[in-house]
């Protein structure tokens, strides 16, 4: 089964309406039609109509939200539900991010609920796992990621597993400029894989595509993308450059 390799921008709280303005004009030139990969940008929420106005009528580019609320809608200040990102022209929401789960205690029950409410609106979750070092340290790794994974896809049928994209990130490797080695992102990325399989069949294991995130750089990316259940990256700091980003892209081609 081939999978198309997603690479994702998770732009975190960076990028203004003009900055992602001025990333754009350099970016779109370099991918003006489709590639062989899903490129995916998410800024955040105030930056997403402005994103979108420049996207339009391309379609080399996606457009994703780093989060969403379960809610349908009424009184939860503060919070943005799927029916606003699909009329701003989302097509991905990335759920249930580590700084989600460590900042704003979201846990798997409530991301449960989101990956319901996005599959519901149409969107395609972008699913957020990964353990700490103190978990991985700790012999507890394949515990804490099969937990992560039977609890946020609780009542997913395996229909709808094809459309749900998965982000393995190791919290020690994010932002801290210690990458997974392509062994160990391909050796837990395989176990995450046989979790899926346990969960939904061999079958739509194999079709899922599971990306790595967590200090992806142009100069890792080739190395990282090689490995067989790497299919894709979800990238932080390096996606805030267009030039960084676009090598990132180039290596998951
Ligand atoms: P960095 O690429 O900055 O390590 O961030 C990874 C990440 O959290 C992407 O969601």
């Amino acid at each position: 089964m081939s999978r198309k390799n997603v690479i994702a921008a998770n732009w975190k709280m960076n990028m203004t309406p003009s900055e992602t303005a001025s990333f754009l004009d350099s970016f779109l030139k370099t991918f003006p039609e489709p590639t062989a990969v899903e490129i995916v940008l998410a800024p955040p929420f105030v930056s997403l109509p402005k994103a979108a106005e420049l996207m339009a009528g391309q379609s080399a580019v996606g457009l994703s939200a780093q989060n969403m609320s379960h809610e349908a809608s009424g009184a939860f200040t503060g919070e943005i539900n799927a029916a606003m990102l699909k009329e701003v022209g989302c097509q991905y929401v990335i759920l249930g991010h580590s700084e989600r789960r460590s900042l704003y205690g979201e846990n798997d029950v409530v991301i449960n609920k989101k990956v319901h409410a996005t599959l519901a609106a149409g969107l395609v979750p972008i699913l957020c796992i990964g353990e700490s070092l103190e978990e991985r340290d700790g012999g507890q790794l394949e515990f804490v990621l099969s937990q992560q994974l039977e609890g946020s896809l609780a009542g997913i049928d395996a229909a709808q597993m094809p459309g749900i994209i998965i982000a393995y990130e190791p919290v020690w490797a994010i932002g801290t400029g210690r990458t997974a080695t392509p062994d160990q992102a391909q050796e837990t990325q395989c176990y995450v894989r046989s979790v899926l399989e346990r969960l939904f069949g061999g079958e739509v294991a194999a079709a899922v595509r599971i990306q790595y995130g967590g200090s992806v750089k142009p100069g890792n990316a080739a190395e990282l993308i090689s490995q067989p259940d790497i299919d894709g990256f979800l990238v932080g700091g390096a996606s805030l450059d267009p030039a960084s980003f676009a090598d990132i892209v180039k290596a998951g081609a």
